[in-house]
C-alpha cells in the first residue's frame, strides 16, 4: 500500500489472489468452523484497491471491472473499510475503488485478500502504525483466510486460518489458473464433508524441498479435500485438472473450495503457449507465485 504522491489524500495497492498448494479440512470445531491444514501461496493475478477520505461518513464503493460484484455491505473490501472506520474514525469516511481482476466465489480469496488490503489502505490513510498482529486479528472478524494476506506471500496455515506458519518453498514456477465459470458457495462446500467433531491423526506435514521437481513431488503426496466433493457434482473440474496434466502441468490441484482449478507449470512455455490459445468456454488466467509486501509490524 502506498499513498500517491500526486494526491496525498488517497491510498492505494494491490490485492492478490491466492492458491492452496494442498488443503486437508481436518475436523469441525464445537464453534462450526473447521480445523484446516493448508499451504497457501499469493499469486500475481491481482485487484487493486484504492482508498481516500471523505467528507460523508461511512463507506462509499464503486467497483470497476467483474459487474457480477456489489459494492454494497456484502462486499468484503467495504466491510473492512467499515471495521476501520468504527474501530478508529468513527465520525470519518472514506471512498473505496476496487478494480477486480480476480472472479469472485472462485476459491481464490479475491474478498478475503481485499479485506485485508481495506485494512491495510486504512491503517496507512489514518496513520495508526498497527502492529501485523492487529492486522491480522482485525482480518480474523472478516474472514478465515484474511490474516494470511498480512504474511510474506507463502504460509501453511492451520487452526480456522489463524495459526500460520511463515515458508519459503519454492516459487520458480508458473501457475494457469483455470475458473470454470460458476461460483461455489464456501459453506456449503464445508457442509458437504460432513466432517465430525473428532480431530483426526497427525496432518499432513510437507518435507523441506530445495528445488521445484522435488516439491511437486511431495506435494503429490497432499491432496485437496473439497476435490472428493466436487468430483460427484462438479465433474468438468476433473476434467480440467486431467487436460492440465495433458498439456504438461506437473501438478494439478483445486484451490480453496473451488472451483477454480490450478496447473503448475515447471516448464514456462508450456503454461505461455495453453494461455495464448485459450481453452474452450472457461477463463483461463497466467499467473506466478508473489512475494507480498510485510509493511510495518
Ligand atoms: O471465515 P469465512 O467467513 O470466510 O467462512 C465462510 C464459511 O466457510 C464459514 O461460515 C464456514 O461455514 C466455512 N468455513 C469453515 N471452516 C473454515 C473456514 C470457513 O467451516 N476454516
Amino acid at each position: 500500500m502506498y499513498i500517491d504522491s500526486s494526491n496525498p489524500g488517497v491510498v492505494r495497492g494491490d490485492a492478490p489472489a491466492k492458491i492452496n498448494l494442498f488443503l486437508e479440512v481436518r475436523n469441525r470445531r464445537p464453534d462450526g468452523y473447521h480445523e484446516i491444514n493448508s499451504l497457501f501461496q499469493a499469486v500475481s493475478l491481482t485487484d487493486r484497491v484504492s482508498v481516500s477520505n471523505s467528507s460523508g461518513r461511512g463507506v462509499r464503493c464503486t467497483v470497476i471491472g467483474d459487474g457480477n460484484l456489489s459494492a454494497g455491505d456484502d462486499n468484503l473490501v467495504v466491510r473492512a473499510c467499515r471495521l476501520m472506520l468504527d474501530e478508529f474514525r468513527p465520525d470519518g469516511g472514506v471512498d473505496v475503488v476496487l478494480e477486480k481482476h480476480i472472479p469472485v466465489a472462485t476459491g481464490l480469496g479475491g474478498g478475503s485478500s481485499e479485506a485485508a488490503a481495506g485494512i491495510e489502505a486504512c491503517n496507512v490513510l489514518f496513520g495508526l502504525g498497527l502492529t501485523q498482529q492487529q492486522r491480522m486479528q482485525l482480518g480474523l472478524r472478516l474472514g478465515s483466510d484474511v490474516p494470511f494476506f498480512f504474511t510474506r506471500g507463502q504460509a501453511l496455515i492451520r487452526g480456522r486460518g489463524e495459526v500460520m506458519e511463515e515458508t519459503a518453498y519454492p516459487t520458480d514456477y508458473q501457475l494457469v489458473l483455470v475458473n470454470p465459470g460458476f461460483p461455489v458457495s464456501t459453506p456449503a462446500a464445508y457442509a458437504a464433508l460432513k466432517r465430525g467433531l473428532t480431530v483426526p491423526g497427525e496432518p499432513f506435514t510437507l518435507p523441506c524441498c530445495r528445488t521445484v521437481e522435488e516439491y511437486v513431488f511431495h506435494l503429490g503426496h497432499a491432496e485437496n479435500d473439497f476435490e472428493p466433493v466436487h468430483r460427484r457434482t462438479l465433474p468438468e473440474l476433473g476434467e480440467i485438472a486431467a487436460e492440465l496434466l495433458r498439456r504438461g502441468a506437473a501438478l494439478a490441484r483445486l484451490s480453496g473450495s473451488g472451483p477454480t482449478v490450478f496447473g503448475l507449470f515447471t516448464d514456462r512455455s508450456a503454461a505461455q503457449t495453453l494461455v495464448e490459445a485459450g481453452w474452450g468456454h472457461w477463463r483461463i488466467f497466467a499467473a506466478a507465485p508473489l512475494p507480498l509486501p510485510v509493511e510495518a509490524t
